[in-house]
């Protein structure tokens, strides 16, 4: 089973271990971190499961879609490391990732 470390936004590193198939939102949300609201549930229409993902794992993310990259400008806290979580499906290709849950805008 693949596993990725989140840190949250006190800063705090938990690493997890995750089924493949589900995205990384899916499997942050799952495991209890309230913080990433992922209102619209995974639609790419809100922007609350918003993450910066570790740059040694951007190969290895799907490409970004128009729609993410709009929402992700909505954000103060994006940066050349921005994703939306929902976005990305989590897979062996992505064991040992670290992300960090980003700032609440
Ligand atoms: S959960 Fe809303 S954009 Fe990802």
């Amino acid at each position: 089973m693949p596993s990725l470390t989140v840190v949250d936004r006190e800063g705090t590193a938990h690493t997890l271990e995750a089924d493949a198939g589900l995205t990384l939102m899916e499997v942050i949300r799952d495991n209890g971190f309230d913080e990433l609201l992922a209102l619209c549930g995974g639609c790419c229409s809100c922007a609350t499961c918003h993450i910066h993902v570790d740059p040694a794992f951007a190969a290895k993310l799907p490409a970004m879609s128009d729609d993410e990259n709009d929402l992700l400008d909505s954000s103060e806290d994006r940066n050349e490391t921005s994703r939306l979580s929902c976005q990305i499906p989590f897979d062996d290709a992505l064991d040992g990732i670290k992300v960090t849950i980003a700032r609440e805008d």
